[in-house]
């Protein structure tokens, strides 16, 4: 098992260092590198949360609050979501982005550690993480984390990339994220590395199947997963 404090510092500070020179990008690259998909992908993910009007939710790792805003859509007025990332340029992202709408009231930013939620045991219906997985210093340990902040009964959910199983599409679509990918992000953020991290980040992370099987060993009933667009991403579900 792991603790809190063991786990790789220096990813952690260079994945900060990615999120600070992207954040004023983010938005528009995720569209054009998810071809537009990103939107409906964090729409069905937020659907497998079972939150209901009125309630209380959480997004760890919330960049530029687009899957927080998802969850503001479920509560409506009366409920709230909290979002979390480490990253302070995402977090004003988030501001602007959540202040065009009509969450504002709903949403409350909270800059903190994924692997340290500062947040009392059972504080949530539901957690939520898009996108991110990939970037903490320990899955393991956010997982467990997010597990803890969750009330008995409420669900843990992320949204990743994944990987593609079928043949021919597998290869077509690693061409796109290993060449082409990299080359869209330099252009149209100006920096190269953090576009060349990206698919390097995919090479290190675990298939599908193994975080599902992370989400039952930290102690998630029912850990299960959905497959989206040929499984260039995957929805992970566990019950706490
Ligand atoms: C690819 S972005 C995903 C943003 C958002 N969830 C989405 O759906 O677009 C990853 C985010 O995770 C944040 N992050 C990475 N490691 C973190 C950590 N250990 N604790 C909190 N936030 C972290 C980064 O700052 C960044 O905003």
């Amino acid at each position: 098992m792991l603790n809190k404090g063991n786990y790789n510092k220096s990813k952690e500070q260079y994945v900060h260092e990615i999120f600070t020179a992207i954040a004023h990008k983010y938005d528009l690259l995720n569209s054009i590198l998810s071809l537009n998909q990103d939107k409906g992908w964090r729409r069905f993910a937020a659907g497998e949360l079972n939150l209901k009007p009125g309630g209380n939710g959480l997004d760890v790792c919330c960049g530029t609050g687009m899957f927080a805003i998802e969850q503001a859509r479920i509560v409506g007025r009366e409920g709230k979501v909290t979002a979390l990332d480490f990253c302070e340029n995402m977090l004003a992202r988030a501001k602007s982005n959540i202040s065009a709408t009509a969450f504002s009231d709903v949403i409350t930013l909270v800059q903190g550690n994924a692997v340290d939620l500062p947040f009392p045991e059972g504080s949530f219906d539901c957690a939520s993480i898009g996108f991110a997985l990939r970037n903490v210093p320990s899955i393991e340990q956010t997982i467990r984390e997010m597990k803890r902040v969750v009330k008995k009964g409420g669900k843990v959910v992320s949204l990743e990339l994944s990987k593609p199983g079928a043949p021919l599409f597998k290869q077509a679509y690693y061409f796109y994220f290993n060449n082409l990918v990299p080359a869209i992000g330099r252009f149209w953020s100006g920096v190269g590395g953090p576009y060349s991290y990206l698919p390097n980040s995919l090479k290190d992370f675990p298939h599908q199947e193994k975080i599902r099987q992370l989400f039952e060993d930290v102690g998630l009933e029912n850990a299960h997963y959905h497959e989206l667009t040929g499984g260039i991403v995957s929805v992970h579900v566990g019950t706490v």
